[in-house]
């Protein structure tokens, strides 16, 4: 293509990003504080001119550190050295017995935190007795800050931070970079007087009077470039049809859902108490006004059980929570945060009404929660929930329909640890080992429901369920470490492109 017809597709942003390429090579995030641009408009205008050939890119793996789920503990308390050295300085001058029975703080975390402070004679012992070396305070606050430093994505002195690594408070987590340099054909364009005449990117009511006075910026119809940016079934697309697929295989019929849920199901339903961390397991997305309908004959007895529990045999009662069940609450809308509502809308709808027959239901839906993003949680996952209902299931079949599943879609290693959900008993935890991270992590949920969560339908037969997050799942067949890769800016497009690279179906 001539230079000019070229320079005519580019917008302001991608000349702003080849203006700065032209200084020097730059990573994604270079770009952005170099450009004041947004990630996404850096990444789209990269990749477009990466089509004209004015610019290169490399993936360059490096490292990234992160706080553990630890280190978001202390970054929102303060690490336990600097709690233990405020501590000290607020008192002047302390025993060691009085830091272990005030602070409130784990004897592993304080006995942590005084050998640190020692070891550095950031604080002193005068006869049993500890006062903090006023001179050392910055050091101490500086080490503190880290972990919000790292929060920002700031980089920090790695020597002075390596016991904390050691304690579990930070990792080190493979990242993939994006590295931009532009080409010989793009210092050319630069360089062209055209480069510099400002083209108009966007129609107003008022320019589009004077538009014959105007120079415009083109769009491509350069067919190699349109192939480039035309649209194919996202790999997500066709892993959960894949898993649909597989459902049906194994007997089980597709639940139809709504996103927006009322408290009830998401939650009371299954025995979540009212007010209690039981509900903060998920994050979840309140959505302001609007109202669920709850069937009423349901509600009532959700409440008396809540309230009073059940007793249907001398081995088969329970005494309930013995507080009380606020109705005004159970109303109110909601992001669903787990399938699972949906599971209980069809034990209401379809298992409590046709009670004699066996039944085997899966969704493969989306949920949302209201977290921070990072390399294995997303705000918002598919879940594959699966449900079956039938005459005498037990936990053996639980773990076989487990084991089936995660063995068609091609993923062996996977183990089982006792959990808590309060709507199950027994509770099981799927794990699965990922090669990339090194590591077993969390895939999925499942249990046999509480005769509390069934009663209330009428239902005593026992009925065993599951959630599986399809996205990790998905992460682990595409040996990908980090969740985001899949999603947002840093997509990496031409595996998502690639269909054929895409490992990601098995025989069903
Ligand atoms: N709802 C659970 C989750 O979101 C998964 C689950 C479903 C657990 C059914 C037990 C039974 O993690």
């Amino acid at each position: 293509m001539e230079d000019e017809n070229t320079i005519r597709l580019l917008n302001k942003a991608d000349k702003q990003v080849l203006r700065s390429l032209e200084k020097g090579d730059k990573f994604s995030d270079e770009l952005e504080l170099s450009t004041g641009l947004e990630r996404s408009a850096v990444i789209n205008s990269g990749r477009k001119m990466l089509s004209l050939d004015l610019v290169k890119m490399d993936g360059i793996t490096g490292e990234e550190i992160l706080l553990t789920e630890l280190g978001k503990k202390y970054l929102s308390e303060g690490l336990p050295e600097y709690r233990v050295f405020e501590f000290i300085k607020r008192n002047g001058s302390v025993e060691y017995r009085q830091i272990f029975s005030d602070i409130g703080m784990e004897k592993d975390e304080i006995s942590a935190a005084i050998g640190y402070l020692k070891k550095y004679s950031i604080i002193i012992d005068r006869g049993g007795k500890l006062t903090t070396d006023k001179d050392k305070e910055k050091q101490i606050y500086g080490r503190n800050s880290m972990l919000s430093q790292i929060k920002e994505g700031k980089s920090i002195d790695e020597g002075s931070a390596d016991d904390l690594f050691k304690r579990g408070i930070l990792e080190r987590m493979s990242k993939l970079r994006e590295k931009f340099s532009i080409t010989s054909a793009g210092n050319r364009v630069i360089n062209n007087k055209e480069f510099n005449v400002d083209l108009v990117d966007v129609l107003s009511s008022e320019n589009i009077k004077e538009w014959e006075g105007l120079k415009f910026r083109e769009y491509s119809r350069n067919p190699e470039i349109l192939n480039s940016l035309s649209g194919k079934l996202n790999v997500k697309t066709m892993f959960s049809s894949f898993i649909k697929d597989v459902m049906v295989s194994m007997g089980f019929k597709e639940m139809h859902s709504n996103y927006v849920e009322s408290v009830f199901w998401n939650f009371d339903v299954m025995m979540f108490r009212q007010d209690h961390p039981d509900r903060d397991i998920q994050d979840t997305v309140h959505l302001l006004g609007g109202e669920g309908k709850i069937p009423n004959d349901v509600l009532s007895k959700v409440k008396k059980i809540y309230e009073t529990g059940f007793r249907l045999s001398k081995y088969n009662e329970s005494t309930g929570y013995q507080r009380e069940f606020d109705e005004s609450k159970c109303n109110s809308l909601i992001m669903r945060g787990h399938t699972t509502a949906t599971t209980f809308r069809y034990i209401y709808d379809v298992i409590s009404k046709n009670k004699d027959q066996p039944v085997k239901l899966f969704s493969v839906d989306k949920s949302f929660r209201n977290e921070t993003m990072d390399s294995t949680h997303l705000l918002e996952l598919y879940q594959i929930e699966g449900v079956v209902y039938g005459d005498n299931l037990t936990v053996a079949d639980l773990i076989g329909y487990i084991k089936q599943f995660y063995s068609k879609i091609g993923i062996e290693k996977i183990r089982l640890k006792p959990t808590y959900n309060p709507y199950t008993e027994p509770s099981l935890e799927i794990q699965a080992f990922s090669p990339k991270l090194k590591r077993w992590i969390e895939v999925g949920n499942s249990g046999v429901f509480r005769p509390e969560t069934l009663l209330p339908f009428g239902i005593t037969k026992n009925v065993v369920a599951w959630g599986f997050g399809m996205e990790r799942m998905l992460n682990l067949k595409l040996e990908m470490a980090d969740i985001r890769d899949l999603y947002g800016a840093y997509t990496d497009i031409d595996l998502l492109r690639d269909l054929e690279s895409a490992k990601i179906f098995s025989e069903i």
